[in-house]
């Protein structure tokens, strides 16, 4: 392995915020990044040092996207993955396509974890009405209805808390592909933890974020959380460290756990930064951001430490953001907006980050 020197050039795959905050994390210690997108423009074109138009099933596109590179990685995951392999003959591409097909499908994705000894809610797999009602059966109620693939924020789910609720959710949902149905998972608390683990095969946490939910998008992620989860971290982390090593994972990954009364209940994993990890760039010794950088060109990670006795994080989501200037005029608040001009309900416009405690 050799480390690429500064004044490389990292090409991302996907434009959003996750583009736009690695690309700073990037430019921060001296490299560049270029920008893969279908879209005219988005929140990383401000920041990048090109922004590439093209679609992410354009084999070609993105073969000559990596020639222009040294490196290739992706802040979105809900690409194809045989065209993203089309670019290994021109740039080494991380994290491993095959965690990202993996964290595609939420049915391969709950085998997997549980190959790597996970506990996951039961589910069962949903290709009609009749198997609908045989899942129901065979798990109970209450449940949850999820598409498979390209869900994100909550959405393609629908409960089904009395019987009456199945016909509305396969109404909803019947034309999405393959359905999964999961059993509801009591829990008091939700936490994720964040995951780094560079080319040498070191690994590093951060502190796991307690995460609150509302309507199905992250609203908060708080540090340090509650004792409840605490207690259940060190299981956790065994866990991401056997998936880790068994992707032979490059870059930052993260994986969404409810704290039941049983341990750690693995909820899903997402092969990138993660917005549960946003609180790190302010909150801890290196961003998720930064270290997702330094595993893609070779660098060793930096400290993953607090920063703070404790820091929380909360989305802007929609018409939130129309309070930026309360929000920058408070001098232990960071502001960060991602540059969206369109403030459409449930869209995820910015974040606000304090450190408490200090
Ligand atoms: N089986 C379950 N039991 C209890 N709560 C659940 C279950 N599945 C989902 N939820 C709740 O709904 C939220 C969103 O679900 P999930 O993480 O599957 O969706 P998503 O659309 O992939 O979300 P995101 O992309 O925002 O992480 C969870 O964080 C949790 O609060
Ligand atoms: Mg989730």
């Amino acid at each position: 392995m050799t480390t690429l020197p500064p004044g490389s050039t990292i090409g991302i795959i996907g434009g959003g915020q996750l583009g736009r905050m690695l690309s700073i994390a990037a430019a921060q210690i001296g490299y560049r990044c270029h920008i893969f997108a279908p879209e005219e423009s988005g929140p990383a074109a401000d920041v990048c040092a090109k922004w590439v138009q093209g679609d992410y099933s354009d084999s070609a596109a993105l073969a000559a996207f990596a020639d222009d590179v040294d490196v290739v990685t992706f802040e979105f995951e809900n690409v194809e993955p045989d065209p993203l392999r089309s670019i290994a003959a021109h740039a080494p591409l991380y994290p491993p396509i095959d965690a990202l097909e993996i964290g595609q499908d939420r049915i391969r994705e709950k085998t997997f974890a549980a190959d790597c000894g996970a506990r996951t809610a039961d589910w069962a797999e949903v290709n009609s009405r009749a198997d609908l009602d045989a899942a129901i059966t065979k798990i109970g109620t209450p449940a949850i209805l999820k598409t498979t693939r390209f869900g994100y924020d909550g959405k393609g789910q629908a409960r089904i808390i009395k019987l009456g609720d199945a016909d509305i959710a396969w109404d909803a949902l019947s034309d999405a592909g393959t359905l999964i149905l999961e059993k509801m998972v009591p829990f008091a608390h939700e936490f994720s933890l964040l995951i780094a683990r560079d080319q040498q095969g070191s690994i590093a946490f951060w502190d796991a974020p307690e995460n609150v939910h509302k309507d199905g998008i992250l609203a908060t992620s708080t540090v340090p959380a509650h004792p409840k989860v605490l207690e259940q971290v060190p299981a956790a982390r065994a866990l991401a460290r056997r998936i880790a090593e068994k992707l032979n994972y490059v870059g930052v990954f993260a994986i969404e756990f409810f704290a039941s009364d049983e341990g750690p209940v693995f909820n899903e994993m997402a092969p990138r930064v993660h917005n549960s990890g946003h609180w790190t760039i302010e909150g801890a010794v290196t961003s998720q951001f930064e270290n997702h950088i330094r595993a893609v060109i070779g660098l060793p990670l930096g400290g993953t430490k607090l920063a703070a006795p404790g820091v929380e994080m909360r989305n802007l989501i929609g018409a939130d953001a129309d309070k930026w200037l309360e929000w920058a005029s408070d001098p232990l608040t960071h502001l960060h907006l991602y540059g969206k001009h369109e403030a459409r309900a449930g869209r995820k416009m910015g974040h606000i980050t304090r450190l408490t405690g200090l």
